[in-house]
């Protein structure tokens, strides 16, 4: 019997694309060849699964041109590459990869947090450029992380670990703001507090945030929230471009009116706004928040696991519109 056709859309790790082998057909794009809408679609064809890496976007009118297809797995925890509503009125299950990049993320955007107070990479890039000739007792001083005020929007398990951290390691006094408020034990071991956005906006000397892009979450920091911020404060953005009005940033940086930020990801990336490249209180890094081997290697993991869950046990491990399972 001929094995079910699934494509990769992305370069991955070869053992990836062996274990997808066991159970597939696998069509992959080792090349990492960015493919258009349409040789996407047309790769698609024939297929009944596809291994997405959260950059792919699936909505009604590739679903609508893919009548094979039957799951998208994402090697991400975000999926808002994916029109749910859509594929679910076509029958098509999405997964995602939740949980085994928790830590990892976590470290990194209390990375970027230490980094943006800190002024390391301004600092670096000084020294680097031949710049430091004596020390000076105002050189790039930061501000303190330990005993401050973490501000996190944005509460899910990231959000949690970012807290711990903050909280157990660093003294930090922990703010939160979510959709729902976390259950007393769950604030009791992250040591947070839930806070009105305003009120964190207002109180914290550094805000994270990790909070998953929707409609909803578009510009959930705009030149208003920026306003109602220390002018000390730092901001860090781990969670997805379009969060963070860019453009207003970028003046805010320039103009002073918060101390710094640190930024994973951005508005239309791999593009960034100019005006931050611009701006030298900014640290900048490329959507890696995940992005250490096993972490990555898990993620992937999960994500076969989904394609083989559902398309040869009929059981995805972490689907994102299971009603698609209940009409099934
Ligand atoms: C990365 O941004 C992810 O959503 O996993």
């Amino acid at each position: 019997m001929s094995k079910p056709k699934v494509l990769v859309a992305r370069a991955i790790f070869p053992e990836t694309i062996e274990r997808l082998a066991q159970h597939f057909e696998v069509e992959s794009n080792q090349a990492d060849e960015a493919w258009s809408k349409a040789q996407l679609i047309e790769k698609l064809q024939g297929k009944v699964g596809v291994f997405t890496t959260g950059s792919e976007r699936i909505d009604a009118e590739l679903l609508a041109a893919c009548p094979d297809l039957k799951i998208c797995a994402n090697m991400a925890v975000g999926y808002n590459n994916f029109d749910t509503e859509a594929m679910t009125a076509h029958g098509v299950l999405g997964t995602n990869a939740p949980d085994v990049l928790t830590e990892t993320t976590a470290d990194f955007g209390f990375a970027l947090l230490m980094a943006t107070a800190r002024r390391i990479a301004e600092s670096e890039h000084f020294l680097r450029a031949g710049k430091w000739q004596k020390w000076a007792y105002d050189m790039f001083s930061g501000s303190d992380i330990h005993g401050s005020t973490l501000g996190i929007i944005g509460m899910g398990r990231i959000g949690q670990g970012i807290a711990r951290r903050g909280a157990h390691g660093f003294g930090m006094k922990v703010v939160y703001h979510n959709r729902s408020r976390l259950d007393a034990a769950l604030e009791a071991e992250c040591k947070a507090s839930y806070v009105g956005k305003e009120e964190l906006l207002k109180t914290a000397d550094h805000v994270v945030l990790v909070v998953p892009y929707t409609p909803a979450s578009h510009h959930t920091i705009g030149a208003a929230e920026i306003a109602l911020m220390k002018p000390t404060a730092t901001l860090v953005n781990i969670a997805r471009g379009g969060i963070v009005d860019d453009a207003a940033l970028a003046v805010a940086l320039k103009e002073k009116r918060i101390a710094a930020a640190g930024l994973d990801v951005f508005e239309g990336e791999p593009k960034v706004h100019p005006d931050l490249l611009t701006v030298p209180n900014v640290v900048l890094t490329p959507h890696i928040a995940s992005a250490t081997v096993p972490t990555r290697k898990a993620m992937a993991d999960l994500a076969v696991d989904n394609l083989i869950g559902y398309l040869v046990n009929g059981k995805p491990l972490t689907p994102v519109n299971p009603a698609v399972l209940a009409k099934n």
